[in-house]
């Protein structure tokens, strides 16, 4: 695989992505076979959000390929408390690591950071936006426990709008054949326009339901999702939507014998305890088979890595984003990066419309 960022999951084309899987497969099965995958390499984790899962299964991912680990879990700890800009930061620590873990609250964070990184740059979650190394976990864990990618009738329920596993699962999964999604939220957490632009664009066929019992009949994959607090405006509005979608072993005496309940984790109230316990509900081990498809990734992407440089970037546009949870908002000095799509000017970092 040549050297390059994972921003965005459409940064690898569908065999990329289908090697990677299979690399986990193996890896799974043999695991000695790539306990020295990466001697000598070192994965840097950068991580200003808090993470159990991403950070761990990154960290434990390379330590199980040989590899060495360094990083911020706080960024309390930094010089980004002493004005350092993500610009700086990045460019330092580019030139320490071999390959960056990066996540952040603000959208678009780690497609700025691979600007100036000397080394690639993996998106471990910016803001409300994506999460494309949960995907890489989700298709892996459909591969091998469903069998399947496509013909699939997945019903994503909880927070739509802010869950960045959502959008990067769904711009994922619309390109696979007859995929069919149900997304079960409220009017207020259903799915951003964007993401309904890209169901258009691939042609799928996809409902909205408010009731998780209506919906859970026809589903073969249920990914729920927490309610994302920390991205609400106030905690009023959060308490308004919390505790609406519960699945509960009631719930699943509708539901198919052969369902599968995913889950990126962490989970508060919207799946009972007493689920953990169904067959179907294969939460924990997607959380496994993450390590083992982000070992795939951190070989595949540093397979080619020596000598990588970003490429130089300059803006495209006198256009500002008007997103506040956008990177460029915070960080003024990046280049501003616009598209045109049907029309309408897009901010790159962020996917916005802007105007
Ligand atoms: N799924 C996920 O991203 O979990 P963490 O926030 O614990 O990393």
């Amino acid at each position: 695989m040549k050297a390059r960022n994972l921003i965005d999951l459409d940064d690898f084309s569908m065999e990329e992505l289908d090697e990677i899987v299979t690399l986990a497969g193996d890896i799974i099965k043999n695991p000695k076979n790539y306990a020295h995958a990466c001697d000598g390499k070192i994965l840097a984790t950068v991580f200003y959000e808090p993470s159990t899962r991403t950070q761990m299964s990154f960290q434990t991912a390379m330590l199980r390929l040989g590899g060495s680990i360094i990083g911020i879990d706080n960024p309390a700890g930094s010089s980004i408390t002493k004005g350092e800009n993500l610009k700086d930061t990045i460019k330092i620590i580019g030139g320490y690591a071999d390959i960056i873990v990066m996540r952040t609250a603000l959208e678009g964070a780690a497609k700025a950071g691979s600007i100036y990184s000397k080394c690639p740059i993996i998106n471990a979650g910016d803001g409300g936006h994506l999460h494309p190394t949960q995907t890489l976990t989700d298709v892996t864990t459909l591969s091998f426990e469903l069998g399947r990618l496509d013909n699939i009738t997945i019903g994503l329920c909880g927070d739509l709008k802010y869950g960045r596993t959502v959008h990067s699962l769904v711009k994922c999964m619309v390109k696979y054949k007859n995929n069919k999604f149900v997304f079960i939220s409220t009017p207020e957490l259903t799915i951003p326009d964007y993401i309904r632009e890209i169901l258009d664009e691939y042609g799928c066929e996809y409902s909205f339901v408010d009731n998780l019992n209506d919906a859970i009949p026809e589903l073969d994959v249920l990914y729920m999702t927490r309610i994302q607090r920390e991205r609400f405006e106030t905690q009023e509005a959060y308490e308004k939507q919390k505790g609406i979608f519960v699945l509960d072993t009631e719930k699943l005496k509708n539901a198919r014998s052969d369902l599968k309940i995913l889950h990126p984790l962490p989970r508060v109230d919207e799946i009972t305890d007493e689920v953990d316990y169904d067959p179907r509900a294969i939460y924990f081990k997607q959380a496994v088979y993450g390590m083992y498809a982000r070992m795939a990734l951190i070989m595949k992407m540093l397979e080619n890595s020596e000598g990588y440089e970003p490429t130089r970037v300059y803006s495209n546009s006198e256009l500002k984003c008007k997103n506040p949870k956008c990177v460029t908002v915070l960080e003024p000095y990046l280049p501003t990066l616009v598209i045109e799509k049907d029309g309408k000017h897009v901010c790159e970092y962020c996917d916005k419309t802007i105007g």
